[in-house]
């Protein structure tokens, strides 16, 4: 860059044998900085190549800012923080759905349509049927909304695409609850009309025929703010899966059950069940804090300490700092006295006076936490991405719904860099192997 700063340049210059091209600068509301190289494979031939995207620029979007190195997640400019602390999770989806917070017409108008589409169609129950007691979660979860497409026809206009939003919003905790309440052989409980969205939920996984079951509002509360910390996150893995999959013009059940899918994975949204793990781990074998965080640097021990670290937040994970507070609240409310909590609390600091932790920039994330509070709830442990995905509903389709109306959308294409045989002729089977 010559002497003008980034701020004030309006293009970057690319220089290669010989020849330089310019390429323009796109910049962001928060001053974010990006070569435009959607021209250079036609002005130049070459490529650019980034394995993970951690420097690619999927997309322009206006739902939600991070600033990893300071920390900073905002949905439609709104604070995680003041959100956790002053908003609910439905009032939070029509944010990142509409870009506004709701008047309180809206947000009534909402709450009723999400709540009179929680109720699953009967023959559902012949889907969990079919399915084995013993199956993950995550799976039944990513094939029931899937299913979702063969119950509601394609939408066809805006009004029957928004009663597609409402009705993965308000089914996802259903869907839920019966894959917990089918795993452990008991009747499913169905949605009451007269409980608000969390309250429902723990309501339909731990009510049962033969007893009531009181919400304890603080838990419900504390459910609440986990899906609100849980509901966006900007271009992660997940919500890139769903958007990539909306590109091709797939439907949005098709998309988000996509997304589930990926979401699965350890490295991401599994990270919750994969620390309540690693917590009960180290307690088994005597709460050695210190070995683990050892055994985590070790190169050649391919154990991580799960729910550190991130590929934006270079600083800590905002929502893990409302979740650690959060963890106290809802133990002392229960009177619970949490092992894994302090083994999880004693990690944290060990890691984070730790040379390689401090030089990698590891931090705990949204999954070092959460297990705890989901536990404390009495989630089973292998619920624990499956509350991710119920949280993280509206951001993905959110994501997908801007995706879609983008009329500068294409489909999602990657190039690649090939780096296989060169060209060669066909050998007969009886000349090969010479
Ligand atoms: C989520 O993207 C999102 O926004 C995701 C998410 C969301 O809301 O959607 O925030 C949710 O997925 C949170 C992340 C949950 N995953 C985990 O907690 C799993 C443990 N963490 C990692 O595996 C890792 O930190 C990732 C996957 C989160 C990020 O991976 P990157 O950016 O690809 O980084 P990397 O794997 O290349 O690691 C860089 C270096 C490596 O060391 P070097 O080879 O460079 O010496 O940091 C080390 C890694 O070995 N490292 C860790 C570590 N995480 C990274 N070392 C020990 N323990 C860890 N947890």
């Amino acid at each position: 860059m010559t002497t003008q700063t980034l701020q004030q340049t309006q293009s970057a210059t690319l220089t290669y044998d010989g020849k330089s091209v310019t390429l323009p600068l796109v910049r962001g509301t928060e001053d974010e900085v990006a070569a435009d190289i959607e021209k250079l494979r036609a002005q130049t031939g070459m490529i650019t190549l980034d394995p993970g995207y951690g420097n690619t620029g999927a997309c322009k979007s206006a739902i939600t800012f991070i600033d990893g190195e300071k920390g900073i997640l905002r949905y439609r400019g709104y604070p995680i923080e003041e959100l956790a602390e002053k908003s609910n999770f439905l009032e939070v989806s029509w944010l990142l759905l509409h870009g506004e917070l709701p008047t309180r017409a809206q947000l009534a108008e909402f709450t009723n349509e999400v709540t009179r589409h929680t109720l699953l169609h009967e023959n559902f129950r012949r889907f969990f049927d079919a399915l084995p007691k013993d199956a993950h979660p995550m799976p039944v979860c990513a094939a029931a909304v899937a299913a979702l497409a063969t119950f509601y026809q394609e939408p066809d206009s805006d009004s029957k695409l928004q009663e597609t939003v409402v009705r993965l919003i308000a089914k996802m905790p259903t869907l839920a609850a019966y894959s917990y309440k089918h795993s452990i052989g008991q009747p499913f409980i169905y949605p009451r009309n007269g409980l608000d969205y969390s309250t429902n939920f723990l309501n339909m996984m731990f009510a049962t025929p033969c007893d009531e079951y009181q919400v304890d509002p603080l838990l419900a509360r504390a459910l609440d703010l986990l899906l609100i910390l849980h509901a966006d996150h900007e271009q992660n893995c997940s919500t890139s899966t769903v958007r990539m999959v909306g590109s091709s013009q797939a439907n949005l059940f098709a998309s988000i059950s996509a997304g589930i899918s990926a979401l699965w994975g350890p490295l991401h949204g599994g990270a919750n069940q994969q620390v309540i793990e690693m917590l009960e781990r180290i307690e088994a074998e005597g709460g050695d804090v210190q070995k683990f965080v050892d055994r985590a640097k070790d190169k050649k021990d391919n154990s991580r300490l799960m729910g550190f670290g991130h590929r934006v937040y270079k600083n800590y994970d905002p929502r893990a700092a409302v979740l650690k507070k959060s963890c106290t609240d809802v133990l002392s409310r229960l009177g619970i006295k949490s092992r894994q909590l302090e083994i999880a609390v004693k990690l944290e600091e060990i890691a984070l006076r730790d040379d390689y932790f401090v030089s990698h920039k590891l931090y705990p994330n949204v999954d070092f936490y959460s297990g705890i509070i989901y536990k404390a709830l009495g989630i089973p442990i292998n619920m624990f991405t499956v509350m991710f995905a119920i949280g993280r509903m509206p951001g993905w389709i959110a994501q997908w719904l801007e995706m879609r109306s983008d009329p500068a959308n294409r489909i999602g294409r990657p190039r690649q860099i090939y780096t296989g045989a060169t060209k060669r002729g066909y050998v007969a089977i009886d000349q090969r192997g010479r």
